[in-house]
């Protein structure tokens, strides 16, 4: 058999760290062999925009988008090669009309995940159309903002149906608040949302293909410090359950590279955020979990090129509804039946074989860059561009201790000298 080198195109912005640590570790992880004894060479580019014939073949075999969410021309050229020519991706542009949590709220209820008391309420302002006004008097209906905000009950949360990043959301404990968000929402379209008030754990799971990571999230501390090093902070049980419902909305909507958040109270699990077109793995916030997501993005796309993964661009909703939909099954069954769905749509049992079998120097490759020189001047580095010069002496002794606390779990030795 040929040998078979594989391209891995990388759509990005303005991140640094996490593509520098991936094109490290591609180029490091060496000459992959197949079942059938075909060596298999992975090798990364970072992709430049530029005119495209739509005729034209791209040499990528699979891409890690970054960027298409913001812009049209590298989410246009996303779909061309996903449809012309069977890219893989991390993810896919057609996902992203689905990304707004509207989307993904209705599909989880359908489902019967336990989503807040949701309503959509019509922007407070109209939008730039000059048709409007008379479609508006025509046909919409008066509404009492305070009857809706009632009847889910205070305090609740008002926040935009496509956001991200805490923009435009609130947490609203009274009519007067209600009134005042409202009008600060202008033409967006908001949600109003019931409070999981006094929940116990924000977990915030990020899924790389068929790997979970739940990590014990403290939303109300700065950016470095919101991922606590937790281990134990869910029973296993409801470590299983947030993981299958991370697996679910990803195999439901196809998500490969996602974030999903799940308020935690006493037994019950609450999905409240679970779109992230691009999911935060900065250095800088992921820290002591930075080596686990890059080793799973590592293995997700050399199992991916590796075995010819069909990319799966189509929705199978109808498999899910039909569970969904049954009165005679509880949400634990319900729960059983996605988990074995959306393992089928990861192949899990065929990635970790992979993984073992043809990635089984992975972990120990990881751990040596880790300990480098090299990865060492990666986070100087990455703290040298986030934070202002008085900071770069803390924030350094900070992220080196705590991937040194992962290094030392791993039972080697954390050994960085102190920044110059
Ligand atoms: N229903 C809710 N109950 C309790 N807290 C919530 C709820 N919805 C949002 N929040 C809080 O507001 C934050 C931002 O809301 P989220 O839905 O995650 O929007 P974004 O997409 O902007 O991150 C959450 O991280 C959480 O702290
Ligand atoms: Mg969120």
């Amino acid at each position: 058999m040929p040998d078979a080198r594989h391209l891995i195109g990388m759509l990005l912005g303005t991140e640094e760290d996490w593509p520098q640590a991936f094109e490290t570790l591609v180029a490091r992880v060496g000459p992959i062999k197949d079942a059938s004894g075909t060596t298999h060479t992975l090798t990364t580019e970072r992709i430049t925009m530029e005119p495209f014939d739509l005729r034209d073949k791209p040499r990528y075999d699979l891409v890690v988008d970054r960027l298409a969410y913001w812009y049209y021309l590298p989410r246009e050229w996303l779909k061309k090669v996903a449809l012309m020519d069977d890219v893989y991706l991390l993810n896919s542009p057609f996902t992203f009309q689905s990304m707004e949590k509207h989307a993904a709220y209705c599909a989880m209820l359908r489902l019967g995940i336990k989503v807040p008391q949701t309503v959509l309420v019509p922007p407070k302002n109209p939008p730039d159309n000059a048709r409007f006004a008379y479609t508006a008097a025509k046909y919409n209906q008066p509404f009492d903002l305070d009857e809706i905000a009632q009847g889910i009950g205070y305090p609740l949360f008002m926040k935009p149906y496509d956001g991200g990043q805490w923009i435009g959301v609130s947490r609203i404990k009274d009519s007067a608040e209600l009134h005042r968000a409202y009008d600060e929402s202008g033409q967006r379209l908001m949600h109003l949302q019931a409070s999981v008030e006094g929940f116990d754990v924000f977990a915030r799971s990020l899924s790389i293909g068929a790997e979970t990571m739940i990590m014990h999230f403290r939303p109300e501390q700065p950016m470095h410090d919101r991922y606590a090093v937790d281990h134990d902070f869910l029973t296993p049980e409801l470590g299983d359950e947030v993981t299958t419902i991370s697996r679910l909305i990803n195999a439901f909507f196809r998500w490969e590279f996602n974030s999903c958040e799940t308020l935690v109270r006493g037994t019950e699990a609450h999905p409240i955020d679970y779109a992230n077109a691009s999911p935060d793995v900065a250095l800088t916030s992921l820290h002591y979990y930075f080596p686990w997501a890059m080793s799973a993005l590592l293995k997700w796309c050399a199992f991916c090129v590796v075995s010819d993964r069909t990319p799966r661009l189509d929705l199978d909703t109808r498999t899910y509804f039909e569970i969904g939909d049954r009165e005679d099954l509880t949400y634990e069954e319900k729960l059983a039946g996605y988990r074995a769905l959306a393992d089928d749509y990861f192949e899990v049992d065929r990635y970790r074989d992979f993984v073992d079998s043809r990635l089984a120097h992975v972990d120990e490759l990881v751990l040596d860059w880790i300990t480098s020189a090299d990865f060492d001047r990666l986070l100087l580095e990455t703290v040298r561009s986030t934070y202002p010069p008085h900071e770069h002496e803390r924030f350094v002794g900070h992220f080196r201790g705590l991937v040194g606390q992962w290094v030392r779990e791993r039972g080697a030795a954390a050994t960085w000298q102190p920044a110059p």
